[in-house]
C-alpha cells in the first residue's frame, strides 16, 4: 500500500492514496492500490470516508481472482446471497458474472438471460435490510461503450421544490422481486422466489446517517403503500424521470482491471446499452454488501 497521504481535491480531507474526482456529481479513482494486499482498518476507514464523499470509487488496474474479491469485499461487511437464477435454474454464486455471454453458447449476445440492469435502480431495494454498496470488478470490457450510469439521489432531492419535499415526507413504496421482474419483462417471479423475497416497504426518502436526505427509487417498486396504484406508479415516474437527469448523472467509462464500488444508499444506477453487444464481451465479477434498514 502506499506510503504517501494524496488530499481530496475537492473536500481537502486527507486520503492515504491517490484519489481524483472524476465527475461533478459522484465517482472518484483510486491509484496506486493493490487490493490483492490484506485492508488495514486505517485504509478500510479510509475507503469509506471517500465512499461518503463520492459515492462511486474506481480502484484502476486491480487483478483479482473471485477469492481475492470475496476477501476484499468482507472488510466491508455481510456478503449477500442472490434470489436471481441463471438460465438453467442454479442459484447465482456469491460472486456471480455479470456477462452478456450466453449460457449455452459462450458467445456475446444482445439477449442475455437478464436485462434488469438496463433499468434505473438500487441494488436490492427488495430486502427488508437492502444493499451498502456493490463492487464490479472488470475482467473484458467492450473497447467502448458498455458504460454504468449513476445518478446522485441525494442532489436530486436537494434539487426538488419545498413543497414538493413536503409532499414526500412520509410516502412509503412497496418493492419487491415480482414486481421488479414485471417492470423490467424478465422473466417472471416464481412462486419459490416470491416467498422468499416477499415485498417489502421503504420510505421514498431515505435519511443518511449523517443527516442528509435522498430519494429512494427504481425498478424494484411495486406502488406508493395507501395511494392509489396508477396514481403512485404516475408519481414516482415522474420523479424518477427528473431524478436521472443528465445533471445528476456520472457515467463510467470501464477499463479493464477497474474494480469499482458504489454506495446503493444514496444512487441509483443502471447499465447503458450503448454497444455492440452482439460482438463484444463484458465480463464483471459481482459482490454486494449487506446494509441497513433505510430509515
Ligand atoms: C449491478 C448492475 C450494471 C452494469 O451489477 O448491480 O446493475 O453496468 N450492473 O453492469
Ligand atoms: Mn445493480
Amino acid at each position: 500500500m502506499p506510503l504517501e497521504t494524496a488530499a481530496s481535491a475537492r473536500s481537502g480531507r486527507a486520503y492515504p492514496f491517490a484519489i481524483r474526482p472524476l465527475g461533478d456529481v459522484a465517482g472518484a479513482e483510486i491509484t496506486g492500490v493493490d487490493l490483492r494486499e490484506p485492508l488495514t482498518p486505517e485504509l478500510r476507514d479510509a475507503v469509506m470516508a471517500a465512499l461518503e464523499e463520492f459515492h462511486v470509487l474506481c480502484f484502476r488496474d486491480q487483478d483479482l481472482t473471485k477469492e481475492q474479491q470475496f476477501d476484499f469485499t468482507l472488510n466491508f461487511g455481510e456478503i449477500e446471497g442472490h434470489v436471481g437464477r441463471l438460465k438453467s435454474g442454479e442459484q447465482y454464486p456469491v460472486v456471480h458474472t455479470v456477462t452478456n455471454l450466453d449460457e449455452q453458447t459462450g458467445l456475446p449476445t444482445a439477449t442475455p438471460s437478464t436485462h434488469g440492469n438496463y433499468f434505473w435502480h438500487t441494488d436490492k431495494s427488495y430486502h427488508d435490510i437492502p444493499s451498502l454498496l456493490t463492487m464490479l470488478h472488470a475482467i473484458q470490457v467492450p473497447p467502448e461503450g458498455g458504460d454504468t450510469l449513476f445518478a446522485n439521489m441525494l442532489l436530486a432531492y436537494e434539487a426538488l421544490p419545498a413543497d414538493e419535499k413536503a409532499a414526500l415526507d412520509g410516502l412509503h413504496a412497496i418493492h419487491s422481486w415480482e414486481a421488479s421482474r414485471k417492470n423490467t419483462g424478465n422473466r417472471p417471479a416464481t412462486e419459490e422466489q416470491k416467498r422468499e423475497r416477499p415485498p417489502v416497504r421503504h420510505p421514498v426518502v431515505r435519511t443518511h446517517p449523517d443527516g442528509r436526505k435522498s430519494l429512494y427509487l427504481g425498478m424494484h417498486i411495486s406502488h406508493v403503500d395507501g395511494m392509489d396504484y396508477d396514481e403512485g406508479r404516475a408519481l414516482l415516474a415522474d420523479l424518477l424521470e427528473r431524478a436521472t437527469a443528465d445533471r445528476f448523472v456520472y457515467r463510467h467509462a470501464w477499463r479493464p482491471g477497474d474494480l469499482t464500488l458504489w454506495d446503493n444508499r444514496v444512487l441509483l444506477h443502471r447499465a447503458d446499452r450503448n454497444y455492440d453487444m452482439a460482438t463484444y464481451p463484458r465480463v464483471l465479477h459481482r459482490t454486494v454488501v449487506k446494509g441497513t434498514r433505510p430509515v
